[in-house]
C-alpha cells in the first residue's frame, strides 16, 4: 500500500521546515515496532514543488534516521525530453542528479490547466520509466462524464495507450503504479463514496488484468484520490482493490498526514488477520 501526498503549489523552505520538524516528534516509535520494521509494505511518499525537492529530500532522510520511516520524495511533473529548448521545464536526468527518483504524472490539473494529453502522459511516463524513475499516473472523469455514465470509457481511453506500451510493460506494479482521482473529487470536500471508489477501482483492476494478466494486474498499487481526510480514509480503504490514497488538502497539516499513516497501518493489519 502506499500513502501519498501532493503538496501541489504550496508550502515553502520555512513551511516545509516545520512539517518535518513536526512531523518527526509525531510519527516517533520505539524501534522494536518501528513501521519499517513492522509494516513494509507501506510507502509513504510526498510530491513537492521543484524548488522544495532538496530541502524535503534532507528532511525526509532526517525523518528515517530518528522514526524508522522511509519517506520518498517525488516531483509533481518530468519533461519527456531528457533536455533541450524547454523553456520552463525540468527533465528526468535533472530530478536524478538531486536523488530524487519519484514522480507524479498526468494529474488533473496538470490535465486541464496545462493542456497534458493522454498521449503526452505516455510520452512522460515512457521517459520516466527509461531514466529508471518510479512513476504514479493519475487518471480519472469529470462529473460531467460521470453523470453522462462515460466513466469506464473515459479510463479505458486514459489508459489504453499506457498498457500498449512495450516499453512500460515490464515495469508495471514494480516502479509503475495508478491513481484513481475522479476530478469532481478533487480539492471539493467531496469524496466518491466508498461503494463508488471500489466499483471504479474494480474496473480499474479488471482492464489492467485484461492487458497484463491477473498476476501482475494485482502488483499494481490502485490509490484513490480526491477529498481524502482522516475522518473518511478507512472507509475508503474498506474497499479491497484500494490500496493507499494520494492526498492533496490533508497532506499539507500535519496532524492530518499522521493521522492518514495510521489509519493505513490499522487497515493493512486488519488485511493482514482477516
Ligand atoms: P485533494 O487533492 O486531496 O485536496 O482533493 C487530491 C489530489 O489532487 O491529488
Amino acid at each position: 500500500m502506499i500513502l501519498a501526498g501532493n503538496w501541489k503549489m504550496n508550502m515553502n523552505r520555512l513551511a516545509c521546515e516545520s512539517f518535518f520538524a513536526e512531523l518527526s516528534n509525531k510519527l516517533s516509535l520505539p524501534p522494536q515496532s518501528s513501521a519499517s520494521q513492522s509494516l513494509p509494505s507501506i510507502e509513504m511518499r510526498i510530491y513537492v514543488p521543484y524548488l522544495l525537492l532538496e530541502t524535503a529530500q534532507k528532511y525526509a532522510d532526517q525523518l528515517k534516521t530518528k522514526t524508522g520511516v522511509s519517506l520518498s520524495i517525488g516531483a509533481q511533473n518530468v519533461h519527456f525530453e531528457l533536455a533541450g529548448a524547454y523553456t520552463g521545464e525540468i527533465s528526468g536526468p535533472m530530478l536524478k542528479e538531486i536523488n530524487v527518483h519519484h514522480v507524479l504524472i498526468g494529474h488533473s490539473e496538470r490535465r486541464t490547466y496545462f493542456n497534458e494529453t493522454n498521449e503526452m502522459v505516455l510520452k512522460k511516463t515512457e521517459s520516466a520509466i527509461e531514466q529508471g524513475l518510479q512513476a504514479l499516473i493519475c487518471i480519472g472523469e469529470t462529473l460531467e462524464e460521470r453523470n453522462g455514465s462515460k466513466t469506464d470509457w473515459v479510463l479505458a481511453q486514459q489508459l489504453e495507450a499506457l498498457l500498449r506500451s512495450e516499453k512500460l510493460k515490464p515495469h508495471w506494479g514494480k516502479s509503475l503504479h495508478l491513481a484513481y482521482e475522479p476530478v469532481w473529487a478533487i480539492g471539493t470536500g467531496v469524496t466518491a463514496t466508498p461503494e463508488q471508489a471500489e466499483e471504479t477501482h474494480a474496473y480499474i483492476r479488471k482492464v489492467l488484468t485484461v492487458a497484463l494478466g491477473g498476476t501482475i494486474a494485482a502488483k499494481v498499487n490502485l490509490l484513490y484520490g480526491g477529498s481524502v481526510a482522516s475522518n473518511n480514509f478507512e472507509n475508503i480503504l474498506a474497499g479491497i482493490n484500494i490500496d493507499g490514497g494520494l492526498v492533496g488538502g490533508a497532506s499539507l497539516k500535519v496532524d492530518s498526514w499522521a493521522a492518514l499513516w495510521n489509519t493505513i497501518h490499522t487497515v493493512e493489519k486488519k488485511r493482514k488477520s482477516s
